[in-house]
């Protein structure tokens, strides 16, 4: 199989009046380039299987039965692309919507580079003719809508991501960090891949050749609940979307607002300022450390207190002398007010604290 030029997957269910046209449209396509066609076939009887074998006994077909059937289409297509044999791999439909014909131009743009190629109704020359009726234009449109509402930057120059027809270099991704499920298994490589070279190809969208669509009110459903899903796993902050950082956050919080009544209060029973701010700094540095020992990290290993105290002490020190260049640069430098400097000291304190507390304070 060495001299294998390409695999397309095609994932299919009850498609048996479909996989025979397009295998041969896929063979005339192919022009003699060597192939290999993998279908990931989730009906559940046999006829799809056997239609597939009728038309061309090297066609490989995975079956997938029982709990091997996740996913539906998205993971029937994440499952081909671990089959693959080819490092080029285009995905398409079996129902002839995508026509057999722009597979050679979507590999030519693999070979020129590209490391996922869309092809794409919205794009010039493309057309999404073959949406059959105005309710489903409508849902198509709304949902590539909402997509590049959720994801701006990253689906920025992608007109159709919504589109099942695409070549990718398998190497460009790793399908075990894909793990969509439903109909939006594109969306989910441009999400998670957001700095491969891609690139569009134009794409007539046909009508069926035979047979229904599986998409339904459920496969919407299933999008809207994937949608944030997927924008929570793949935002870059995702290091602070967890407990643990909530638990540091209110813990931190209510110390610092101890911090501030403790240091009215010594002012108050006539301390010299200086020498209550330091008893302030004391005992918040204290009660952290112990809340973040006791709770925030209480899952780490109890071993090494007094090391663990030492970093912590260390890298309080170095926030605190990093967040005091910040405050200077904001105010001083920028004019930014001093309690608006003050608060992004603050959060950017919070986050590094947290970082270096995580990292280096109670490591496991
Ligand atoms: N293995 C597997 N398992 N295949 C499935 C499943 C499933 O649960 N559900 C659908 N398929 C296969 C179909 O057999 C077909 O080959 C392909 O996936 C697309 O399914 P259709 O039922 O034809 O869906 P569609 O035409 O409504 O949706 C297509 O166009 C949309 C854009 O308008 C798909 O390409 C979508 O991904 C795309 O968003
Ligand atoms: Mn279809």
């Amino acid at each position: 199989m060495s001299d294998l030029y390409a695999t397309i997957v095609v994932p299919c269910r009850h498609e048996e009046g479909n996989v025979g046209p397009l295998l041969d449209r896929i063979k005339t396509a192919m022009n003699g380039h060597p192939y290999e066609v993998l279908f990931v076939d989730d009906s559940d009887n046999d006829a799809t299987v056997q239609a597939i074998r009728a038309a061309d006994p090297n066609a490989l077909v995975f079956h997938r039965m029982g709990e091997q059937r996740w996913g539906g289409l998205a993971g029937a297509v994440i499952d081909g692309l671990r089959m693959a044999h080819s490092d080029r791999v285009v995905v398409m439909d079996a129902d002839l919507q995508h026509p057999p014909e722009v597979v050679p131009a979507l590999l030519s743009t693999l070979d020129g580079g590209a490391e996922l190629v869309m092809a794409s109704r919205y794009t010039d020359g493309g057309d999404p003719g073959g949406l059959s009726g105005p309710f489903r234009r409508l849902v198509s449109g709304a949902s590539t809508w909402l997509a590049k509402a959720t994801f701006p930057i990253r689906l920025r120059g992608v007109t159709d991501p919504m589109t099942g027809f695409f070549g990718l270099r398998r190497s460009a991704v790793d399908a075990g960090t894909l793990h969509s499920r439903g109909f939006k298994i594109l969306l989910e490589i441009l999400a998670r891949y957001p700095r491969l070279r891609r690139a569009e190809v134009p794409l007539r969208f046909d009508k069926r050749l035979s047979g229904d669509s599986k998409g339904d009110a459920r496969q919407g459903l299933e999008y809207l609940k994937q949608l944030p899903r997927l924008r929570v796993a793949t935002t870059p902050l995702r290091y602070f979307a967890t407990a643990r950082f909530r638990d540091f956050a209110i813990g931190g919080a209510v110390v610092a607002a101890a911090g501030v009544v403790l240091l009215e209060a010594l002012v108050r029973t006539g301390m010299d300022p200086l020498a209550a701010f330091g008893v302030q700094l004391a005992v918040t540095l204290a009660l952290n450390f112990s809340y973040n020992y006791l709770v925030t990290w209480r899952d780490r290993v109890r071993a090494g207190l007094a090391r663990r105290i030492s970093w912590f002490l260390a890298t309080r020190g170095a926030t605190q002398f990093l967040s005091w260049l910040l405050f200077a640069g904001l105010s001083a430098a920028v004019g930014l007010h001093h309690q608006v400097a003050n608060g992004v000291c603050l959060v950017m304190a919070a986050a590094v604290n947290y970082y270096v507390t995580d990292k280096v304070v109670f490591t496991a």
